[in-house]
């Protein structure tokens, strides 16, 4: 039996990334409202062989609407997701709009499928930092518990939408021909280049990414006292992000240990030649549904075996945003 979809932001980045994942998937569904703003209202899409026209989302878009995804910022969710919830549609969210609402579970299908059920029509979809990241620490902090993260992540300009993926194209091909790059959608030249997440910062110093991963990733755990630390760089990749974690864990454990429960870890392919110097990579990652993780090793700074350093990169356009909010639809089906 399929359920009536409806995809609020269709034409972005995430959008997109929707349709392929549930066309791959085979999603079930018996109709399908594709939702944007109005600059894109009347435009066509093909999807599994039929021609769908993009409607203006509305508070009106989601009359007997069952499942709704939400991928059009936080602004379009907080102020069309309740109306969804109105006409009977669950809504699965990809903004912050709701992530550290209690009354909101915020969800990683491989991690606490079980909060699913306490939703009140609205699921959050994780941050796509925290969703790579932490995917591959679950299954070690399940084992061993984690006292304390240190993540340093290298996030791919498709992290900021589809025109931050075109900026970075258009700036390689400016740059090449000797002009100065355009920066619009970033501050800051992203071809050829690193800087500090582009979200603000809070008085802490802290950039609102490096917060999400921290307070997101202990409501997930439902860990409050695990500690974390985070510093968050754009690197002019298109997309997949890459994540530097090192974890002190309360017992010793070795990179064997790490290996074997990562082996058999949902979500998680293992990408770790030593021999070879060969680890994973964003280029690895883009297209992929898995969590690649590899440089895992002992850190010797922390006494008795406690500490390791991983390297992970995940597509936080699949895993990190559209393919975790279609896996949670699917368990809403
Ligand atoms: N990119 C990622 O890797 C990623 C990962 C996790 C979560 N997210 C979240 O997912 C959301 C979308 O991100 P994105 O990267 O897909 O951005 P994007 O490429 O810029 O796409 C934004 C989408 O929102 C629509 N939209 C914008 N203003 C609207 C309005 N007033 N009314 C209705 N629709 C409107 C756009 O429609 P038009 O085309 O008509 O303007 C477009 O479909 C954001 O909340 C983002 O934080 C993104």
């Amino acid at each position: 039996m399929g359920c009536n979809l409806a995809i609020a932001g269709v034409t972005g980045a995430v959008g997109q990334e929707f349709l392929g994942i549930l066309a791959e998937r085979d999603f079930p569904f018996n109709s399908l409202r594709m939702l944007a703003s109005s600059r894109s209202a009347g435009k066509k899409i093909e999807f599994k062989g039929k021609t769908y026209i993009v409607e203006e989302l509305t508070k009106n878009s989601f009359n007997r609407v069952d499942i709704a995804l939400f991928s059009a910022g936080g602004g379009r969710s907080k102020e069309f997701g309740p109306a969804a919830v109105q006409a009977g549609a669950v809504v699965v969210d990809n903004s912050s709009a709701f992530r550290m609402d209690p009354e909101v579970p915020l969800v990683i299908p491989e991690i606490n499928p079980q909060a699913i059920a306490q939703n009140k029509g609205i699921i959050a979809n994780p941050n796509c930092s925290t969703i790579i990241g932490i995917v591959p620490v679950w299954p070690l902090h399940q084992a061993n518990p984690v006292k304390r993260m240190v993540v340093s992540t290298y996030q791919a300009a498709s992290g900021a939408g589809h025109s931050a993926m075109v900026e970075l194209q258009e700036q390689a091909r400016e740059i090449l021909d000797g002009k100065e790059p355009t920066c619009e959608a970033f501050p800051y030249q992203i071809a050829f280049n690193a800087f500090s997440h582009n979200s603000p910062l809070g008085p802490n110093g802290y950039n609102q990414e490096e917060m999400k991963m921290v307070n997101e990733t202990r409501k997930i755990f439902d860990c409050p006292e695990i500690a974390i630390t985070c510093t968050c760089i754009r690197i002019g990749v298109l997309r997949a992000h890459c994540e530097s974690i090192n974890l002190e864990f309360t017992e010793a454990i070795t990179p064997n240990q790490v290996r074997d429960l990562l082996s058999t870890a949902p979500g998680v392919s293992l990408l770790d030649d030593r021999g070879n110097n060969r680890f994973p990579m964003p280029i690895d990652a883009s297209g992929k549904d898995d969590i690649f993780v590899g440089r895992i090793r002992q850190d010797e700074s922390i006494p008795e075996n406690h500490g390791i350093n991983l390297w992970v990169a995940g597509d936080q356009l699949r895993k990190g945003a559209a393919l975790n909010a279609v896996q949670i639809a699917e368990k809403l089906l």
